[in-house]
């Protein structure tokens, strides 16, 4: 290449306003929200940096897909399409559209899962965790140590613990119904998983009868670093490296409103004809007829397009490296983030940013909502909050206390990076006035969508 700028691959057609607001404003706005950010309402947001989830700017192509959408209820021209396109990277027989992945998640767990099965997963997301344990059954996280240590620095810190997963299913014979590999590991800070790694989960599983799923929702970016950091997929293109990644596998569930580059969707995709066919009996009660699943035409039109927009190498290029970007500017400051920056978001470590607050009173949502006060920018808390509270109402306080900035896709510039990492530093400079929360109000279940906090002292900053 003659020049080493990275730029967005794209030029801007369609453009909404985002509205700046005074500091007083935000600390009423947070006050009323609960201290929780997923009560704020997105128009006192300056960066929403909340979720990469159905957020990012479609194509015109995915628009022009959305005009030829077919809205025949069943076996519109739309449904093909969007099977041909899972079908060209998965190889999966069997494509089931969900309206979202926990719609793919709920359907293949009320299908397969009995009351105090196993399923193990380098790390499960919260709604798979949350799916699964609705079951009865038991979410287990094993990625490899690494993983847990947010400033080493390791190509493939996403990796399922491939001696753990053979422990788990020799040592409960008949309760492991499926093993899953998330790409990217969301949980564990948006970190890729090897080609070797899943090759040699799925022989692990072929060896003992059991299925592997992957929960799909990164794949182009997991296929993006493959290339870039694993030895022989260099001169792969991402589609051959998907394609791959999907040959080891016995299913998937999958949001498409990650890497399918759309607002909304998903799908189940799996070889197993009874499985198959008792998931789709299921999808037939609560989300749609299996030719759509609870999505519009237009909406399959946008994921089949979407789906291989995500893998293009300029696309996947810019995306990695504009978060790549933020993390060496945080990285140059000291400020301690998991290493090395994940393909979506950067994460925040917030146990080493704020050691003053012990986890019991939830450093990383504490920061986050510093983050949003100071600077109108919304993050996650990837914590305790999200996952201290197990099944039987106890207390564990999580493994990492992480903020997450998840950059939705083809959204926001340079220029809004470079103002958050303008936020970053100053928040990083203040950090020893931030105090810690404790909870006032919480449902049983994925408490930190509604949960209701305040700060232990009574003021979120300052002593
Ligand atoms: N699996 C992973 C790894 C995810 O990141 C998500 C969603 C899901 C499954 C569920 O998909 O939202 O379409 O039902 N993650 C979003 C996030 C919400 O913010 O990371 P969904």
């Amino acid at each position: 290449m003659e020049f080493k700028t990275i730029i967005e691959p794209f030029r801007i057609k369609v453009v909404e306003p985002i509205r700046h607001t005074t500091r007083a404003e935000r600390e009423v706005a947070i006050k009323e929200a609960g201290y929780n950010t997923f009560l704020l309402k997105a128009e006192d947001v300056l960066i929403d940096l909340l979720t990469d989830s159905g957020t990012g700017a479609m194509s015109s192509e995915q628009w022009a897909g959305m005009m030829r959408g077919d809205e025949s209820y069943a076996g519109a021209r739309s449904f093909y399409r969007f099977e041909t396109a899972v079908n060209n990277i998965t190889n999966l027989k069997h494509v089931i559209p969900t309206h979202q992945g926990r719609a793919a998640e709920r359907i293949l767990f009320g299908t397969v899962l009995k009351p105090s099965d196993i399923v193990p997963n380098n790390t499960h997301f919260d709604t798979t965790r949350a799916n699964v344990e609705n079951r009865g059954a038991i979410a287990l996280d094993i990625p490899i140590p690494e993983g847990k240590q947010p400033s080493l620095i390791h190509p493939f810190k996403g990796n399922i613990d491939l001696e753990a997963l053979e422990k788990v299913i020799v040592d409960n014979p008949g309760k492991v119904p499926l093993a899953m590999i998330t790409v990217t590991n969301n949980s564990g800070g948006g970190q890729p998983v090897s080609m070797a790694n899943i090759r040699a989960a799925s022989e692990i599983c072929k060896r003992h009868g059991i299925p592997l799923f992957l929960d799909a929702c990164r794949f182009a970016e997991n296929s993006w670093f493959i290339k870039m950091r694993e030895d022989g997929y260099a001169n792969k293109t991402p589609m051959e490296i998907a394609q791959e990644i999907f040959s080891y596998v016995d299913g998937a569930t999958m949001s498409a409103k990650k890497d399918g580059m759309a607002n909304i969707g998903g799908f189940l995709a799996l070889n197993n004809d009874d499985w198959a066919q008792a998931c789709k009996n299921k999808l037939i009660l609560t989300e749609g007829f299996p030719t759509y699943g609870g999505l519009a035409g237009y909406d399959l039109e946008a994921i089949a397009v979407g789906l291989n927009e995500a893998l293009e190498e300029d696309y996947l290029r810019y995306r990695t490296r504009s978060v790549a970007y933020l993390g060496d500017i945080l990285t140059k400051n000291n400020i301690p983030i998991v290493q090395p920056p994940g393909g979506h978001a950067i994460y925040l470590d917030a146990k080493a940013m704020l050691p003053h607050i012990p986890q019991e009173q939830y450093p990383a949502w504490a920061l986050s909502l510093v983050l949003y006060v100071v600077g109108g920018v919304r993050s996650v808390e990837i914590g305790s909050v999200m996952f201290g509270l197990q099944p039987d109402g106890s207390e564990k306080p999580s493994a990492m206390e992480l903020v997450r900035l998840a950059f939705p896709r083809r959204m926001y510039t340079q220029s809004h990076v470079d103002y958050l990492a303008e936020v970053l530093l100053h928040v990083s400079d203040i950090r020893d006035q931030i105090s810690g929360v404790k909870i006032v109000e919480s449902p049983p279940v994925l408490r930190h969508f509604t949960a209701r906090f305040e700060p232990v002292n009574g003021k979120l900053l300052g002593k």
